[in-house]
């Protein structure tokens, strides 16, 4: 059972021909902050937005801004995305371990790893830190909890709940006990994404996710305030 649920909209199945207004549709609904998808088209099969629309959409909202950074390289971009405006910087553990067989070349995913070079990963979580902003560790539902004693840097954890690249996707439940795991050896945030919809927030919430990330359910209900009334009251 967790205190307090957050919402966090992402805005991948927001109406990007009208951006600013729903960005005011996730603060009216209640959300705690806006969850932005970066992607390269080589981490993931797909490219998404860049720090343009973070530096967009900043001066229209109060809330924190969250970068999901599903690109490769991720310590490259970093500066640029708080420049841009983000306060929370979540980067994946894939980036900075060897990458399971399978999975190294160009278009073989999703991108897996079973250990991950705490030095490099540091050296980013740290660069992160310096600039009074949060840093949240993305664990791919493949990927096992590797991440050791980087967890004392980290603010918050991110389980992926479907294989990143695309909204709209269907809930993985095996990744639960992962975030049951965590959970009992964690105090700082753990937040979960992709497939979370009335049917799977619940599950999350009672394995110990306090941050529920939705872009499809939350931009495709008729009732957005009610969609985070709901997801709030699974506390
Ligand atoms: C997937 C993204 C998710 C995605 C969630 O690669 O990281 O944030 O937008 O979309 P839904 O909520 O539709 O699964
Ligand atoms: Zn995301």
């Amino acid at each position: 059972m967790q205190d307090n649920i957050k919402v966090s909209a992402s805005i991948l199945c927001a109406d990007f021909t009208k951006l600013g207004q729903e960005i005011k549709r996730c603060e009216d609904a209640g959300a705690a902050m806006i969850h932005v998808d970066v992607m390269d088209g080589h981490f993931v099969p797909n490219i998404s937005i860049g720090g343009v629309i973070v530096q967009a959409i900043r001066p229209l909202t109060t809330l924190p801004i969250e970068t999901h950074l599903m690109v490769e390289h991720p310590g490259m971009y970093i500066d640029h995305f708080m420049d841009a405006g983000s306060d929370i910087i979540s980067i994946h553990a894939e980036c900075y371990g060897p990458l399971r067989e399978g999975c190294r070349k160009l278009g073989q995913y999703p991108k897996e790893v079973d250990s991950l070079d705490m030095d490099k990963a540091r050296e980013d979580i740290l660069r992160i830190k310096k600039r009074g902003k949060k840093v949240f560790m993305v664990i791919n539902p493949g990927t096992p909890l590797c991440l050791g004693s980087l967890l004392e840097d980290l603010h918050g954890v991110l389980i992926m709940s479907v294989n990143p690249g695309f909204a709209k996707q269907k809930f993985m439940p095996e990744v639960l006990p992962k975030v049951q795991a965590l959970r009992k050896v964690f105090k700082g945030e753990i937040a979960i994404d992709g497939g979370i919809n009335a049917e799977t927030a619940p599950e999350a919430v009672k394995a110990g996710a306090n941050i529920l990330v939705t872009a499809s359910y939350f931009f495709g209900a008729a009732d957005p305030k009610g969609v985070v009334k709901y997801l709030k009251s699974l506390r």
